[in-house]
């Protein structure tokens, strides 16, 4: 197929002509000589139409250019600055948009959520899609390097596995429950049994009432799940993904940080092996910073910010008691009331980043659990074939994207970090026509 011309790919047409298609993105004229930033998917560069050396035709077309309008030009490529600009000889509108809602003024953050589709197009929001898939194939790449197995889990569940409050129901004609995915671990654990070390990349989905700037009900996640290793080999293989993909997004993305104006000198910092603390550790840290911190009770936002804060490095939290973590978490067999468990906490406050844990490989002791846990037990047969069949021990974790994302691009929100959130409070998502 023939090379076609792109705005990124310029500097192999300098001195030449082209023609190229591009969305404008900016225009200004002074009278004489006017000028158009076009954007194609490759990047952005500024076009000058000028009475000298563009068309009589095309010139006068300038008045009919509005933002976001498709056009065609014809024009010479010359170096400009440190890279290259259009010389536009000739001028065609394909597609016109007039009244394009997203001007340059600041629009409020629910006016740009219905206006996603659109809002994509600017350059904040290119930046960080581009980012966004850069960080899924370093994700990708480092499994690979590790020799995991790529395994896709399902999204429609027979059961639950992180609680049943959080589960979106499906109508599955009529029959027995059915649920989005809440998680792919259960499946790993089973293609674990197969093929020792895997991976699942995908979306999750949960139904918590919370508008927090840390949930989403759609999100993706990465969920290795790997065979004899133990709780502190899975912290170990957790701090060398998170650095491996950190440094190389940073490296090779770093113009796109830019744009976002993010400070990387705190990320290139960010090397392993991280801290690790208790549980109990972690307590006493809270204790200190709140006096009326009650301890026993899962970390919130706030304490799993202040928790962050006190580390220039993300931080492991390691043996959560076991009656506020999940059944599959296997005991401390030095400590019943524990649960090897581990969250990992970013910098800077983003908080958990990362949980995971050893999973329990004793038949009775998880059929126990499934019951204490209120989970109905015929729904986990196939669960508990796992371990009535080879039973092994094994690990694994699951990190949150776009926790990932937020934090690694210093977002407010984790609203950016997905192309097409979807959000608690907002049954709508894209925008409707008005009733
Ligand atoms: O800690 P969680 O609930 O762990 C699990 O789902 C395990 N089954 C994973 C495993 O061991 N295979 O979720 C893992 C991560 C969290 O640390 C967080 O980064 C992210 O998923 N996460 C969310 N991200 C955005 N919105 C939400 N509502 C999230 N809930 C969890
Ligand atoms: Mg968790």
């Amino acid at each position: 197929m023939k090379r076609q011309a792109n705005i990124k790919n310029l500097a192999e047409f300098e001195g030449r002509e082209l023609e190229l298609k591009a969305w404008v993105s900016q225009f200004r004229s002074s009278g004489k000589i006017a000028f158009l930033v076009l954007r194609d998917g490759s990047g952005e560069c500024q076009a000058v139409l000028s009475e000298k050396t563009t068309d009589g035709e095309s010139f006068k077309l300038f008045s009919k250019v509005s933002l976001e309008c498709l056009v065609q030009v014809q024009a010479r490529v010359k170096k400009w600055k440190q890279g290259f600009e259009l010389e536009v000889l000739s001028l065609k509108i394909l597609s016109p948009s007039p009244d394009y809602p997203i001007a340059k003024k600041a629009h409020g953050v629910d006016f740009l959520l219905t206006h996603r589709h659109l809002w994509l197009r600017s350059k904040r929001q290119r930046s960080l899609l581009k980012i966004r898939s850069e960080v899924m194939r370093h994700i990708h790449d480092f499994f690979q390097k590790e020799d995991f197995v790529q395994v896709s889990a399902p999204i429609l569940m027979p059961t639950a596995s992180e609680g049943t409050s959080s589960l979106f129901s499906v109508d599955f004609f009529k029959e027995d429950q059915v649920f989005l995915s809440q998680s792919g671990q259960l499946h790993m654990e089973s293609a674990s049994s197969a093929l020792s070390k895997v991976y699942c990349f995908g979306p999750a989905f949960r139904a918590e009432k919370s508008s927090t700037r840390r949930h989403l009900l759609e999100f993706w996640m990465v969920e290795p799940e790997m065979a004899f290793y133990s709780l502190k080999e899975a912290m170990e293989l957790a701090e060398q993904l998170v650095e491996y993909v950190i440094q190389n997004t940073i490296q090779n993305n770093s113009s796109d940080f830019g744009v976002l104006k993010r400070d990387i000198k705190k990320l290139e910092k960010i090397k392993s092996p991280f801290p690790k603390i208790s549980y109990q550790e972690a307590c006493k840290i809270l204790k200190e910073k709140q006096p009326d911190f009650v301890s026993g009770k899962d970390f919130g936002a706030v304490d799993e910010s202040l928790l962050s804060a006190s580390f220039d490095q993300p931080v492991f939290v390691q043996k959560y008691p076991k009656n506020i973590k999940a059944f599959y978490m296997k005991e401390d067999p030095q400590n019943s009331d524990l649960s090897l468990s581990f969250d990992l906490l970013a910098t800077e406050g983003y908080g958990e980043l990362i949980g995971g844990s050893e999973r329990e490989d004793n038949l009775d002791i998880l059929l126990k659990k499934i019951r204490e846990h209120g989970l109905e037990e015929r729904y986990f047969k196939w669960y508990l074939d796992l371990r009535r069949y080879g039973s092994f021990p094994h690990s694994g974790f699951g990190l949150g994207l776009e926790r990932l994302i937020s934090w690694l691009c210093g977002l407010e929100h984790v609203r950016e970090a997905i192309p097409f959130p979807r959000l608690y409070g907002r049954s709508f998502f894209e925008k409707q026509a008005e009733e």
